[in-house]
């Protein structure tokens, strides 16, 4: 059987399956389905400073092969985050990489901060595909220096054993040129891919399906997406950590991805169907790579950018003899 531990900074992870950020609230929900301490970690919900109430109903609409979303942060916010849910997950032996978001550079590193002084956190995602209020309200991800900024507050207040990983929106020209600048202002990974913006029109209403009238599109339809964006930045930054998702189903699916380059994967909308995905993605995954003779997870990360190039070679040389060869 392939060996399926994983890192995650300092902490050892049974296997590189985690939840994806909004998916699955703080854990509790699933724990009804499985012991959380099964799966490698559990991302939570984004945590903002203050409580929220999300966006207006309806606020979810299906599309084919795919979700759309417009749930907003909703939540109650970082103090009933870590009286309630945090210790939780520690009582039950989870690995925890807690999801944050702001509006301002400051919110997120307060937000770091206050993290940093917890029991229990494995990790940090930075949800940077939020509006900035002070920049008209413009994506941080969508923007190298404004995302930069963000990673550099967040890493400055945040406990330096603590790894912090940005998680980047798809809806960008060139997204290893917002990956280049997060690594430099201090990420130590990067979490590719959050929801890609869309918008679906109800025909019989003839109006916005969603009250939010866009919302982020997520599930099996955005997997080639996230494919490619994990394939580029693993080809210009092939040491970096990174946590893929969009559109994983199943264990096969997941290989996908980490043959692109992710070292984990999470996993977001199947668990609206299958609560249990996690468990059962991670069982796949371990049948995949055993069926094909990798011992080590690690072995199998970014195999496809290897075999690319070995193909590349072998093309090389046939064209070379096939010049030195005598018509
Ligand atoms: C209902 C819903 C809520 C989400 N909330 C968050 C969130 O709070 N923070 C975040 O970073 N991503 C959030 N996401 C994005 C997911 O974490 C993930 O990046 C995306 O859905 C792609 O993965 P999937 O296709 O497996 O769902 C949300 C996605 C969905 C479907």
């Amino acid at each position: 059987m392939t060996d399926m531990r994983a890192r995650l900074g300092h902490a050892e992870l049974p296997n590189p399956i985690l939840t994806a950020s909004g998916c699955a609230g703080a854990g509790r929900e699933l724990a009804q389905f499985f012991d959380v301490a099964r799966i490698g970690a559990v991302v939570t919900k984004s945590v903002m400073l203050a409580a929220r109430a999300g966006r207006p109903t309806p606020r979810m609409a299906e599309t084919p092969s795919g979700m759309l979303n417009s749930i907003g942060l909703q939540g109650p916010g970082i103090d009933a985050f870590l009286q309630r849910d945090l210790p939780w997950l520690l009582s039950r032996g989870a690995r925890t990489m807690v999801s944050i978001a702001g509006s301002t550079v400051d919110e997120f590193a307060e937000l770091a901060a206050r993290l940093s002084d917890a029991a229990g956190v494995t990790a940090i995602e930075v949800n940077i595909s939020c509006p900035n209020v002070e920049h008209r309200g413009e994506v941080f991800a969508c923007d190298a220096g404004a995302a930069a900024a963000v990673i550099e507050a967040v890493r400055a207040r945040a406990r330096y054993d603590i790894p912090i990983f940005a998680k980047l929106s798809p809806d960008v020209t060139d997204i290893v040129a917002i990956a280049r600048a997060c690594v430099t202002a201090g990420a130590d990974g990067l979490s590719l891919i959050n929801t890609l913006l869309g918008m679906a029109i109800d025909v019989d209403t003839m109006s916005p399906a969603l009250a939010g009238t866009t919302g982020g599109l997520s599930g099996p339809a955005i997997r080639p997406i996230a494919v490619r964006c994990i394939w580029q930045v693993r080809a210009a930054l092939p040491d970096l950590p990174i946590i893929g998702m969009g559109g994983v189903r199943t264990g096969r699916d997941a290989l996908e991805l980490i043959l692109a380059g992710a070292t984990l994967v999470s996993v977001g909308t199947a668990i609206f169907h299958d609560p249990s995905a996690c468990v059962r993605i991670a069982r796949e995954l371990e049948e995949e790579l055993t069926s094909r003779g990798i011992e080590r997870l690690p072995d199998a990360v970014g195999l496809a950018h290897e075999s690319r190039k070995a193909a590349r070679r072998r093309l090389a040389g046939t064209a070379r003899s096939a010049v030195g060869r005598k018509p």
